[in-house]
C-alpha cells in the first residue's frame, strides 16, 4: 500500500477527520516506520485511544484478539480484509478494492462489534446506537455501569467456553475465569435481586460450550432450575428435596473417592487436565449448582457434611460447587466453610450476609438488579461486576436435552453395604461427614450425629455396615 492508497484508507476507515488528523500527518512525516499495515493500524489506535486510562483498558478488553484490535475497524488477517463496522464497507488490501457489501465470514464479527458498541455506549453515558467514533471522541470517564447486560450482546460470533466463562461486566471490562480457576463459588443476595439469573448465564455458557461437562442442580425450595429439567448435561435429575440433595452429594463423593484411585496410579497427577494428560482417558468436570441453598452450608444442615467435604476435597478431582443463596449469616457460614469459596459474589444483601461475604459492606448500597460486588481468586480489589441477563426462552433455546437417561441415585444408602470397600470408604471419610449421613439416615435419631463410633454401631445394628 502506498501513501495515496493509505490515505485513501484512512478516508474510507473514517480515520481521516479531525480528531485523528495527526495520526496521517505522523504517518506522512515517518512513513518508513509504518512500512507495515498492522503498525499503521496499531499506531492509529495509539492516536485515536488518547482517553483516560480506564475508558481506554475498557474499550481494548472489548477488542477481538484476532481482529487487530481496531474500532470500528476490523482486520481480518488470513484474508487481507479490513472492515468497517460502522459503514459496513470491506477494504481489501491486495487489490486496493473497497466492496460495500458485507460478506457471510465477517458478518457475525460484525454483530459483535455492534454489540460491544451497545455496551461501550451504555457505559459511557451515549444514546444507543451511538457509532464507535462517538464513545471515542467522548472526553469524559466513564460513570456507571449499565443497568443490564443482554448475554447475547457479550457473544455475538464467539462460542461460550467453560475455558472463558463470562461472570459479567466490570468498569475494566469483561470478566471472565476458566472453571478451574473460578473453582467453588458462593453468590447470596436477597430475594429478586439475580441470583437465579446469575446461575442461569453459567447455564447458558455451559449449555453451548463443546467441552464435556456434567452438572447436577440442586434446588430444594424454588423453582428456578424448571426450565432445565430435561437439560442432556445433567448427571441426574434436578434434586428438589433434602434426601434427594443429600443421596446425589453421596454419590459425589463416591465419585471422589473413584476419581482419587483413578489419580493414585500416577504419582505426578494433582489435578483433572494432569490426569486427562497422563492417562490419556477423559474425565468429565462436574458442577454442582445450587440455588436457594446456602443455609445447607450451616452447621444444623443435614447435607452440610457432605457440602462441607466436598468443598474441601472436590476442586482438585474437577468437581467444582456452585451455591447460592440469601443469607450467608456468621452463625451459618463460618470463615473456614467460607473460605473454600475461592469466588464470592454478592449481590444487595443485608450488612452482615455481605460482611461474611466479601470482609466487606458495599453490597447493601447495591441498587441496581444483576449488580454485585465479587471477590475473586488472584484479584487484590473487590470488583464490582453487573452480572448478564439471559431470558428463559434463551436459555431454552441453547438447551439441548435428552431423553430421562439419568435416574436419581438411591437415597443416602450405600448399595449393597457390606464389605471391604464399604468399610475403606466409610474409613476414608472425615467424621463430619459421616455425622452428617447418618443424620440424614437416621433423622430420629438424634445421638448418631453426634460421635461417629456411635454412628458405625448404629449402621452396624441396621445391618448397613
Ligand atoms: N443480570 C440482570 N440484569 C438485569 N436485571 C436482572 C438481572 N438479574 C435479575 N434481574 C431482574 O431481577 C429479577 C429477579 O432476579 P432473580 O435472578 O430471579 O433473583 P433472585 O434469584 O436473587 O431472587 C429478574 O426477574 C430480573 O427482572
Ligand atoms: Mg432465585
Amino acid at each position: 500500500m502506498n501513501a495515496n492508497e493509505f490515505l485513501e484508507f484512512c478516508k474510507w476507515a473514517g480515520i481521516a477527520g479531525a480528531s485523528v488528523g495527526g495520526a496521517v500527518g505522523v504517518y506522512r512525516a515517518s512513513r518508513a516506520v509504518y512500512d507495515d499495515i498492522a503498525k499503521r493500524i496499531l499506531y492509529w489506535k495509539d492516536a485515536q485511544l488518547n482517553l483516560a486510562g480506564k475508558k481506554r483498558r475498557l474499550i481494548e478488553s472489548f477488542i477481538e484478539h484476532d481482529s487487530n484490535g481496531m474500532l470500528p475497524v476490523i482486520y481480518d488477517r488470513e484474508r487481507g480484509i479490513f472492515l468497517n463496522a460502522n459503514t459496513n464497507a470491506m477494504w481489501d488490501v491486495v487489490s486496493s478494492r473497497v466492496n460495500q457489501a458485507i460478506d457471510e465470514q465477517m458478518r457475525p464479527i460484525r454483530e459483535k462489534i455492534y454489540a460491544q458498541q451497545r455496551v461501550l455506549a451504555s457505559m459511557a453515558g451515549l444514546k444507543p446506537n451511538t457509532t464507535t467514533q462517538a464513545i471515542l471522541e467522548q472526553p469524559e470517564q466513564i460513570k456507571e455501569l449499565p443497568g443490564m447486560i443482554a448475554i447475547a450482546d457479550l457473544f455475538r460470533g464467539t462460542r461460550p467456553t467453560i475455558n472463558n466463562l463470562v461472570l459479567g461486566v466490570s468498569q475494566g471490562g469483561t470478566v471472565t475465569r476458566s472453571l478451574p480457576l473460578l473453582m467453588h463459588t458462593l453468590a447470596v443476595g436477597s430475594s429478586g435481586w439475580g441470583k437465579s439469573k446469575f446461575l442461569h448465564s453459567l447455564i447458558w455458557q455451559i449449555a453451548q460450550a463443546q467441552e464435556p461437562v456434567s452438572v447436577v442442580l440442586i434446588d430444594c425450595s424454588g423453582s428456578a432450575f424448571n426450565c432445565c429439567a430435561n437439560w442432556d448435561k445433567l448427571r441426574y435429575p434436578i434434586a428438589r428435596t433434602m434426601p434427594q440433595a443429600s443421596a446425589v452429594l453421596c454419590e459425589i463423593l463416591t465419585e471422589i473417592a473413584r476419581r482419587r484411585e483413578l489419580y493414585g496410579q500416577y504419582p505426578q497427577v494433582e489435578n483433572l487436565a494432569e490426569y486427562t494428560q497422563a492417562a490419556s482417558a477423559d474425565l468429565e468436570p462436574i458442577v454442582i449448582m445450587a440455588d436457594e441453598s446456602t443455609a445447607m452450608l450451616g452447621k444444623k444442615s443435614p447435607i452440610g457434611g457432605e457440602l462441607g467435604e466436598i468443598s474441601q476435597t472436590a476442586r482438585q478431582y474437577g468437581i467444582y460447587l456452585l451455591i447460592a443463596g440469601q443469607s450467608a449469616k456468621a452463625n451459618l457460614i463460618d470463615t473456614a466453610t467460607r473460605d473454600n469459596f475461592t469466588s464470592r459474589l454478592a449481590f444487595h444483601v443485608p450488612s452482615n450476609s455481605s460482611a461474611v461475604v466479601l470482609d466487606d459492606r458495599r453490597a447493601v448500597s447495591i441498587r441496581e438488579r444483576g449488580r454485585a460486588w465479587a471477590a475473586l481468586w488472584g484479584e487484590p480489589e473487590l470488583l464490582e461486576l453487573q452480572t448478564p441477563f439471559v431470558t428463559k426462552d434463551e436459555l431454552i433455546a441453547v438447551m439441548t436435552t435428552g431423553a430421562a437417561a439419568n435416574t436419581m441415585p438411591a437415597p443416602a444408602q450405600p448399595e449393597q453395604p457390606t464389605g471391604q470397600d464399604v468399610v475403606e470408604l466409610w474409613e476414608s471419610l472425615p467424621e463430619k461427614t459421616i455425622a452428617g449421613f447418618c443424620r440424614a439416615l437416621f433423622p430420629g435419631r438424634p445421638a448418631a450425629g453426634k460421635n461417629w463410633q456411635r454412628a458405625k454401631v448404629l449402621l452396624e445394628q441396621e445391618n448397613l455396615l
